[in-house]
């Protein structure tokens, strides 16, 4: 478990970005976290990090975007994903492999996970624009140091 302590959206853009470096493409980045703590802030960061330059932002009606950079980058937001049959009808089985898969509102969808998915979990901090990553997964550890 690798911990980095974010002190503003700024911060958290960059260390997304950072991360991106050691992602080989079809890495699972699960999101867990609730309303504004950065998960779309963190795959912004993310994105930019693999050449995308397009706006990211939170998938709420569309439940995934879709972003190509290094990497194809299927952006998910589970936050009304409350069944297999919702989740099969997001194309989340069919992407697993194609890409890097960012998903926000990953508590929803717990059980289909990968066991090899890399799991952040974000929190808030002492302050307003504080907010805590704690990371599991080797790829990404071994990236930032963990
Ligand atoms: N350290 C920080 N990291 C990220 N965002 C921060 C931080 N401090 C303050 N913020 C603010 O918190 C908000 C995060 O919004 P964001 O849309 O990224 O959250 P989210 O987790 O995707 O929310 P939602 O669950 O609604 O999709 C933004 O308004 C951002 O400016
Ligand atoms: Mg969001």
């Amino acid at each position: 478990m690798t911990k980095y302590i974010s002190n503003s959206a700024e911060d958290t853009e960059r260390f997304a970005e950072r991360l991106s470096a050691s992602l080989k493409g079809t890495e699972v980045i699960a999101l867990f976290g609730g309303l504004g703590m950065g998960k779309t802030a963190f795959t912004r960061g993310l994105c930019r990090g693999l050449g995308i330059t397009e706006g990211v932002s939170s998938p709420t009606f569309a439940l995934v975007n879709e972003y190509r950079g290094k990497f194809p980058v299927y952006h998910f937001d589970m936050y009304r994903v409350t069944s297999w049959e919702d989740l099969y009808s997001t194309g989340f089985f069919d992407y697993l492999d194609n890409g890097v898969l960012v998903i926000e509102w990953s508590e929803n969808i717990e059980g289909a996970l990968p066991e090899d998915a890399v799991r952040i979990t974000i929190s808030r901090g002492e302050h307003e624009n504080q907010r805590i990553f704690e990371t599991e997964g080797v790829a990404i550890n071994e990236a930032i140091g963990g």
